[in-house]
């Protein structure tokens, strides 16, 4: 089983972003928590972070030819405006679970819209790192 790990704009600068909403943990320890779940589940990740929204569509788009089998997806604010995001995941036709390491519902209102939601087979919201864990769980279980 291959998956892919997408985290879209500002996921970088975990640890350093507003700790008191998405905590003090980095980005690399976020891929070292996936890369070693991932490793005892006996399964492929490839973990891409961008800051681009045309890179993000173009890495959806790779994972279909290279036969992925589920996508993980937190998409930061781009959650909120994208539809090239929606389009891409409906085009490619993978299970794509939605993550959000902070309570979205509870935020702010433009916060509240998720474009990328209908295309996806679930969504984790306010769990912290371990939604991605939870987001892989949903993915293997199918
Ligand atoms: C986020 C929530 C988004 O609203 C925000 O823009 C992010 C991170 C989260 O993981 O909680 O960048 O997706």
């Amino acid at each position: 089983m291959k998956l892919l790990i997408l985290n879209g704009p500002n996921l970088n600068m975990l640890g350093l972003r507003e700790p008191q909403i998405y905590g003090s943990a980095t980005y690399a320890s976020l891929l070292d928590k996936i890369k070693s779940y991932a490793l005892d589940k006996g399964i492929e990740v490839d973990c891409f972070q961008s800051n681009h929204e045309g890179a993000l569509v173009d890495k959806i788009q790779e994972a279909y030819f290279n036969n992925v089998d589920g996508i993980v997806f937190n998409p930061g604010a781009y959650t909120h405006t994208s539809i090239a995001l929606l389009d891409a995941l409906k085009a490619v036709q993978l299970p794509c679970v939605e993550v959000h390491i902070s309570d979205v519902s509870a935020r702010e209102d433009f916060r509240q819209q998720s474009y990328i939601r209908p295309a996806c087979i679930a969504s984790i919201i306010g769990h912290g790192l371990e939604g991605y864990i939870e987001a892989i769980d949903i993915l293997l279980k199918r």
